[in-house]
């Protein structure tokens, strides 16, 4: 797959008229610089008003009280976003970056089925109100994994699960997902445009179908596990509420907020990581990276961007898998599918290696391995490897559908700040670099502003730009050095020689090879 990039990004740049003149540098005048966040892992289970008749807890409450997140953690307020949004934003802003992700929680809003909490909704209209006094434009995720408990329920492994119920265009999940977006949009639409509707639902097919029960890194619900059939279902219903809650937020959102004659700019974080064969010139991990790039990267977005459902993953659009009597609908063209992606949105945190082995297979697919950990390179805290060139080459590959991209999420857990100046750098480097031969880059969005709640890792790992000490009551924010990198950046409008300089060093800190 990727030998076929170059040849073609090189086409779109002819075919864009090349690159931007020089005196505009590689990033726009209109260039979203931001920090991104989830709402659960900044919020927790903070209940504003307990004596109210609504609850906060979530399926991912219930995981952690299951015990399935490290050291048995729990999320009681996450950074304590919810309470001080504020002084996060003043944060936000004093840096110099005019842009902030955030999500409206679901289960927040709608608590009990069709039983929606409205001080929910006034209190997000204030987040979003304080955000674009502060000069950040808003982001807005409608669903960043967590959901109330009467749509996933993990208490045990049979526990109620709509995600994996009926899946297709007319599933109960993707009936209630449209619900919740068509009762919220009317409300957010005069703050915001850019909707990252979803974000990464690969994360939630693979961390919670495919990977694991509870514990070591699991996500919900805990199922006896790999369940192919169920990560098709997810995989399936995921795509259709994309679809339907962009037609709503199209249809209930015309408060044009950033000028450009449109209100809801309909777009997908998706997890996008640079999929390389393990061994370099090895004919099985090459085959093994180039299908699962297609599962991981390419078929969410031909289903988004042309309509096409490949179920059988094998690439086509008409199913290979006859043998097959429990497909859930048909494999091929569904037009509330199509065009519904303006823009695309990046999550790239690393490189993945892939081990192709060869005669095996689930379902018809192929048997891969796949290593976060390379000893190869430098690596985070959380063992993904550190490849910043891996970024700009992913980059190309995108840029061949021409389409808007924002990078929705990029960052690095790193306990001391050690390496994250740096990263930011050379990761800013290449994003340079890939505008600058045709990529349509619109904004970067940091992960993350302040420490927060890393799901099944809980505080152990600490992505923030500012510090947060989980010990002290108050959570007192502590401005780390490659804060001053990326404000930096942000001044400069780009990485220029100087902060090159200053911040990329021979090597990485966490950087263990001889
Ligand atoms: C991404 C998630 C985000 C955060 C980062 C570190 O996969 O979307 O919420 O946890 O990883």
């Amino acid at each position: 797959m990727m030998r076929l990039v170059l040849p073609l990004v090189a086409l779109t740049s002819l075919l864009l008229g090349g690159c931007p003149p020089p005196d505009e540098g590689p990033f726009g005048e209109d260039f979203l610089w931001g920090t991104a966040s989830a709402a659960w892992q900044v919020e927790g289970d903070y209940d504003p008003d307990p004596d109210d008749a609504f609850d906060v807890r979530s399926n991912w409450t219930v995981w952690t009280e299951r015990g399935c997140v490290t050291d048995g953690q729990t999320n009681d307020v996450g950074s304590g976003f919810y309470e001080r949004y504020d002084d996060d934003f003043a944060l936000a802003s004093g840096i110099g970056s005019n842009a902030y992700r955030l999500t409206i929680d679901w289960t927040r809003v709608e608590p009990e089925d069709d039983n929606w909490n409205d001080a929910e909704i006034a209190h997000y209209v204030d987040v979003l109100e304080a955000a674009r006094a502060e000069g950040l434009e808003p982001m807005i995720t409608l669903w960043h994994w967590v959901v109330p408990t009467w749509v996933q329920n993990p208490t045990e492994q049979d526990g109620f699960d709509a995600l994996v119920m009926d899946p297709g265009p007319d599933s109960f999940f993707v009936a209630e997902f449209e619900e919740f977006v068509r009762y919220v949009a009317p409300s957010i639409a005069p703050y915001a445009d850019l909707y990252s509707i979803l974000n990464e639902p690969f994360s939630v097919i693979s961390g919670g179908y495919l990977n694991g029960e509870c514990g070591g890194g699991a996500f919900p619900p805990g199922r006896p596990l790999p369940d192919l059939d169920q990560a098709k279902a997810v995989t399936l219903n995921l795509l259709f509420a994309h679809g339907y809650a962009c037609a709503a937020l199209r249809e209930l959102d015309d408060v044009d907020v950033d000028g450009d004659d449109v209100g809801a700019l309909c777009g997908q974080a998706m997890s996008t990581p640079l999929m390389r064969p393990l061994i370099a010139g090895d004919a099985d991990d090459i085959a093994g990276a180039e299908q699962l790039d297609w599962v991981v990267n390419r078929a969410t977005v031909a289903a988004l961007v042309d309509g096409n459902v490949d179920i059988d993953l094998d690439r086509a659009f008409t199913t290979t898998m006859s043998d097959d009597p429990d497909l859930p609908i048909d494999e091929g063209f569904y037009p509330q599918l199509a065009g519904t992606l303006d823009w695309l949105g990046i999550n790239y945190y690393g490189p993945m290696r892939v081990d192709g082995l060869p005669g095996s297979s689930i379902g018809g697919l192929p048997i891969l391995d796949v290593a976060d950990y390379n000893p190869s390179l430098p690596h985070s805290t959380l063992g993904f490897a550190i490849e910043a060139e891996g970024f700009g080459e992913l980059l190309d590959s995108f840029a061949v559908y021409g389409l808007p991209i924002y990078i929705t999420e990029n960052g690095l857990g790193d306990d001391n700040d050690d390496d994250r100046a740096m990263y930011l750098v050379e990761h800013l480097d290449e994003l340079a670099g890939a505008a600058e031969r045709g990529a349509d880059v619109r904004g970067y969005f940091h992960w993350s502003l302040t420490d927060n709640f890393e799901w099944a890792h809980g505080f152990d790992q600490r992505f923030g730009l500012f510090r947060v000490d989980f010990d002290d009551p108050a959570l007192p924010r502590i401005r780390q050095d490659s804060v001053d990198a990326y404000e930096e950046v942000i001044g400069t409008g780009g990485v220029t020689d100087a902060s090159r300089e200053r911040w990329v060093r021979e090597r990485y800190a966490s950087d263990t090879r001889p």
